[in-house]
């Protein structure tokens, strides 16, 4: 195989993959923080203060508890340095042998994201808990 028709073959299994994976690509565009829009928090804050149950761990405004860590501007632990993708991924997947269970409270990936969108806002001044 030429150079050529190598390159051109591995482009098409690329495009494969990014087409036969809609996980992949909806978690690439759901990491963009430009994606985040003013109803996507509003609907990450009542997940986070209903059926998530994140506000019995950690506060009603994100203020942590005994339980659990702040969720504010803090030294991320699992979150590596509070990037949105680092928060979906934790909420998503949960701290294995810890309380942080993936999806609490039964919410769906789509949930996930808006709560995430929601914390990350919060923490970089862009809503309010
Ligand atoms: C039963 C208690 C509990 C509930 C409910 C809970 N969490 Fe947690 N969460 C924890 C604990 C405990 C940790 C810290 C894990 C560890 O020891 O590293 C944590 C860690 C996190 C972190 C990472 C913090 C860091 O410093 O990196 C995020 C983000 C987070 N939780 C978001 C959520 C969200 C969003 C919800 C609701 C959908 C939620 N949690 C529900 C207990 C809880």
């Amino acid at each position: 195989m030429s150079e050529r028709v190598r390159s051109v073959a591995r482009r098409g299994v690329a495009l494969a993959m990014a087409w036969t994976s809609p996980v992949l690509a909806q978690q690439a565009v759901a990491a963009d923080t430009s994606a985040i829009v003013p109803a996507m928090v509003d609907l990450g804050r009542a997940v986070f203060h209903g059926k998530g149950m994140c506000f019995a761990c950690h506060g009603q405004a994100l203020e942590g508890t005994q339980v659990a860590p702040t969720l504010k501007a803090h030294v991320w632990r699992d979150a590596k340095n509070g990037d949105y993708a680092a928060i979906i991924d934790v909420i998503t997947k949960g701290v294995p042998s810890t309380a942080m269970v993936s999806l609490p409270g039964g919410i769906t990936r789509a949930e996930a994201t808006s709560v995430a969108a929601y914390i990350w806002s919060v923490n970089n001044r862009k809503a309010k808990p």
